[in-house]
This record gives structure tokens, C-alpha cells and sequence, in this order.
């Protein structure tokens, strides 16, 4: 029997490369160029499996009509807010996911956001290399104190969780969260973590706000311009979640008028395109989606695809099924 034919739209790591061509007929992305709209619905016309990334728009409109050969997309992340689930489940489509392996290095990537933003890292960073540092003095590039403040966590799931452990028994933060479910308060306890009723309790007690929801839909624009309003003065933003979560207008407004004081970025609304008056600010943080990049992690979540696409064509139920 003929092996399925995959194709996966980015370069990924090495080994699991080698095993995807091992075990099926792999169409490899050798220039590791972002494919437009029309080649990623020749892909779903033309493959049994499509393996996309965050940086591959799936929209209804690529599922339309019967020609659609695919019948499995193995996301490579967890997020999977940019392939439309609706259209591809009326198709019959299973997508996947990798949830579970990119928790820790995620939610480093948000306390490293929170310290820097914090402590005025980004600032140092461009003025040492800028050869504009005129030496140690009292008053050069102070900061707040992270420890003993108040971080206030939206969405309590796994990375929400592990972020709130880092943030109080790494750095004695006080955590309270918003999670649209109630939370035993034993475990979140665990995390050394307290639930508050509402969003908007939670943005009037925190000294840091860190997103943790999932994108779409139902988070869209979830920090917007009167929630902005509702945060303490001189609070910062910190976003590992998905670009869309934030009214990006309304954060570059807040941030000019100093209604916040500042704000750690690892995702925005349209990347790669960070908005140049985002980044004409000195009092942001700006990475480009980092959250999961480590050797470790990316092989991980590359090897979770193999483990669901492998069951899939063997007839058996992917572990990470999304639809
Ligand atoms: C994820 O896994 O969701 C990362 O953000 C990369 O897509």
C-alpha cells in the first residue's frame, strides 16, 4: 500500500523531519517560505495530510467543494485559532494539536517578558549596544520591583498555571486570575494562585496582567480600550497568548497616553507585521512569537504530530484530537 502523502508547510526540526519521511511520502518546505492562501488550497486538494503552523491561514473558504483530499491537518502548536475549525469539521477534516509539551518554555517566555518590561531590560539592551551607556548612576534606567506585587493571570490552564507557580514561588508574587471556569481552590492553591469573579476584578488588583486565554472568536479583542481604562495606573501588559486577544489600536493608545505603563509582547494581531508605532515605543518589550522555541520543545511538538497523524492512518484515534 502507498504511503499518505503529507506536506509540511514550514522547515522543522531535523529528527522529526527524517521520521515524517520515514514513515510517509513528506513534502518537505526546503525554502521555509510562508505559503499564500492559493498554494495552501492546492495542498488541501492535493495531500491526505496537511501539517500547518500558526503562519498558515486556513480559512472556510479554502475547505469549499468536494475536491478537498485532505482528510487530517497536524497542527504544529497548540493554538490552532488560524485554521477555521467550523469548516474543516463540516468536511470531515480531524485536526490535531500539541498541548501539553510548550507549558514551561511558554511560560518562561512570559516571566522573561514580565522581568524585562519590569526592569527596563529592552531599554538597557538598545542603549549598551547603541554604545550610549554613559555609566552607573543612581537615577539611570530604574524600574519597579517585581517581587511582592500583584500578577494578575487571564486564563488559568496549563500555561496560565505554570506561569502563576513561577511567579509566586520563583519571585513571592501575590497571583489572582480570571478563568471562565470555577477552580478548586485547592488547586489553585497548588499554584499559589486565587480566583477572582471577573476580568475586570482582576485588572483592578494587578500590577502585571499576563494573557493566557486561547485566540478566536471568544477572546477577540478581549483587552480593548475600556479595559485598558479598568487597569491600575502604571500597570504593565503581558501577552504569550494570541495577538488577537488584545485590541493592538487600543494597547498603542494606552501605551502613548500612559493609561499603562508598559507591555511584554510575544504575539500581535497581523504577524509578522508589528505596527511601527508599537514599535516606536521605548516602554514595550517586543518579541517575535518565541513562546515554544527551544530545541527541546519544537521537537517535542513536532514528534506529538508524528504520534497523531501516525495514528490517524493506522485507523486508531489521535491523542490530541481538536475535531
Ligand atoms: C502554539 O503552539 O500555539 C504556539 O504559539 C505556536 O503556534
Amino acid at each position: 500500500m502507498s504511503k499518505p502523502r503529507i506536506l509540511v508547510t514550514r522547515r522543522w526540526p531535523a529528527s522529526v523531519e527524517a521520521a515524517l519521511s520515514q514513515a510517509f511520502d513528506a513534502t518537505l518546505n526546503e525554502g521555509d517560505v510562508a505559503l499564500d492562501a492559493s498554494q495552501l488550497r492546492e495542498a488541501l486538494l492535493s495531500y491526505d495530510a496537511v501539517l500547518p503552523t500558526v503562519s498558515d491561514r486556513l480559512p472556510a473558504a479554502l475547505f469549499e467543494g468536494d475536491a478537498v483530499r485532505s482528510k487530517i491537518l497536524g497542527n504544529f502548536g497548540v493554538g490552532f485559532n488560524h485554521i477555521d475549525i467550523a469548516a474543516a469539521k463540516s468536511k470531515g477534516i480531524v485536526v490535531t494539536n500539541t498541548p501539553g509539551v510548550l507549558t514551561d518554555c511558554t511560560a518562561d517566555i512570559a516571566m522573561l517578558l514580565l522581568i524585562s518590561i519590569a526592569r527596563r531590560g529592552g531599554e538597557g539592551e538598545r542603549e549598551v549596544r547603541a554604545g550610549a551607556w554613559a555609566g552607573w548612576r543612581p537615577t539611570h534606567l530604574v524600574g519597579t520591583k517585581v517581587t511582592g506585587k500583584t500578577v494578575g493571570i487571564i486564563g488559568f490552564g496549563r500555561i496560565g498555571k505554570a506561569f502563576a507557580q513561577r511567579c509566586h514561588f520563583g519571585f513571592g508574587m501575590d497571583v489572582v486570575f480570571y478563568n471562565r471556569s470555577l477552580v478548586d481552590p485547592a488547586e489553585a492553591a497548588r499554584y499559589g494562585a486565587r480566583q477572582l469573579p471577573t476580568v475586570e476584578d482582576v485588572l483592578g488588583a494587578a500590577d502585571f496582567v499576563s494573557l493566557h486565554c486561547p485566540g478566536g472568536a471568544e477572546n477577540r479583542h478581549l483587552m480593548n480600550a475600556a479595559r485598558f481604562a479598568t487597569m491600575k495606573p502604571g500597570a504593565f501588559l503581558i501577552n504569550t497568548a494570541r495577538g488577537d486577544v488584545v485590541d493592538e489600536a487600543a494597547l498603542i493608545s494606552a501605551l502613548e497616553q500612559g493609561t499603562i505603563r508598559g507591555a511584554g509582547l510575544d504575539v500581535y494581531e497581523a504577524e509578522p507585521h508589528v505596527p511601527e508605532r508599537l514599535r516606536a515605543l521605548d516602554n514595550v518589550v517586543l518579541l517575535p512569537h518565541l513562546g515554544s522555541a527551544t530545541e527541546e520543545t519544537r521537537t517535542a511538538m513536532g514528534m506529538k504530530v508524528v504520534d497523531n497523524i501516525t495514528a490517524f492512518f493506522a485507523g486508531r484515534e489521535p491523542p490530541d484530537r481538536v475535531v
